[in-house]
């Protein structure tokens, strides 16, 4: 372990210009993943200066006794204890409704940043193609849906797609499931590029 935390100069400048970019997109956002924390000064910060957000912290193993010791040093609530991450794999189970990363981009060869990149999203349940169901079942799933709440329904899969496009996600697999459910698997760009 360090005895010394490496205090980085540029994180001190940059820090609160980022928080405040932050503030205004992260305001939904409760649990976040930092990849590449490094020294955990951004960790420090922003997990103290919104407290209502879990942050995360990562790094790959061999930095990981070093940042496990500054954020046990952060005594923050919200500063849970690091995860061992490398960007090429594999990626935690738990989930996080947002990432950040700062200046790893510039670090990782270029092969870790496209798996940065690499998005999936998979999604399981009913769907509808061309406005129809494509069971009877499934549409008296979506009479009982709608009379539980009118603002539920079995969605169209074009309508998804859209959304998944806009996202700059691409459908990679469109699958039949027991009692007619689909699995759609999304993925982005730069994995498609691979
Ligand atoms: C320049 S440091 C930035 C640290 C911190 N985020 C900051 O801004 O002060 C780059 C960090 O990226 C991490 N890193 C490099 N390759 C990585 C990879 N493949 N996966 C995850 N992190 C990686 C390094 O271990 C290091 O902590």
């Amino acid at each position: 372990m360090s005895e010394h935390r490496p205090r980085s100069e540029a994180c001190a400048r940059n820090r609160e210009p980022i928080l405040a970019v932050r503030r205004r997109y992260f305001a939904t956002r409760r649990r976040v993943l930092e990849i590449g924390s490094g020294s955990a000064e951004h960790a420090e910060h922003f997990a103290a200066a919104l407290p209502a957000l879990t942050w995360q912290s990562s790094d790959v193993a061999s930095h990981l006794p070093d940042l496990r010791q500054w954020i046990a040093m952060a005594g923050l609530a919200n500063l849970p204890p690091p995860l061992a991450l490398d960007v090429s794999g594999p990626w935690p189970e738990a989930r996080f409704d947002a990432l950040f990363t700062a200046n790893t981009l510039h670090i990782m060869d270029w092969e870790h940043v496209r798996a940065l990149f690499a998005a999936l999203l998979a999604v399981y349940g009913p769907f509808n193609y061309d406005g129809r169901f494509t069971s009877p079942s499934n549409a008296a799933f979506d009479t009982w849906l709608k009379r539980r709440s009118p603002a539920s329904g079995i969605r169209d899969f074009a309508a998804i797609d859209n959304l998944a496009r806009a996202s700059g996600l691409t459908l990679v697999e469109d699958g039949l499931m027991p009692a007619n459910n689909r699995m759609l698997i999304w993925q982005s760009a730069t994995t498609q590029a691979r």
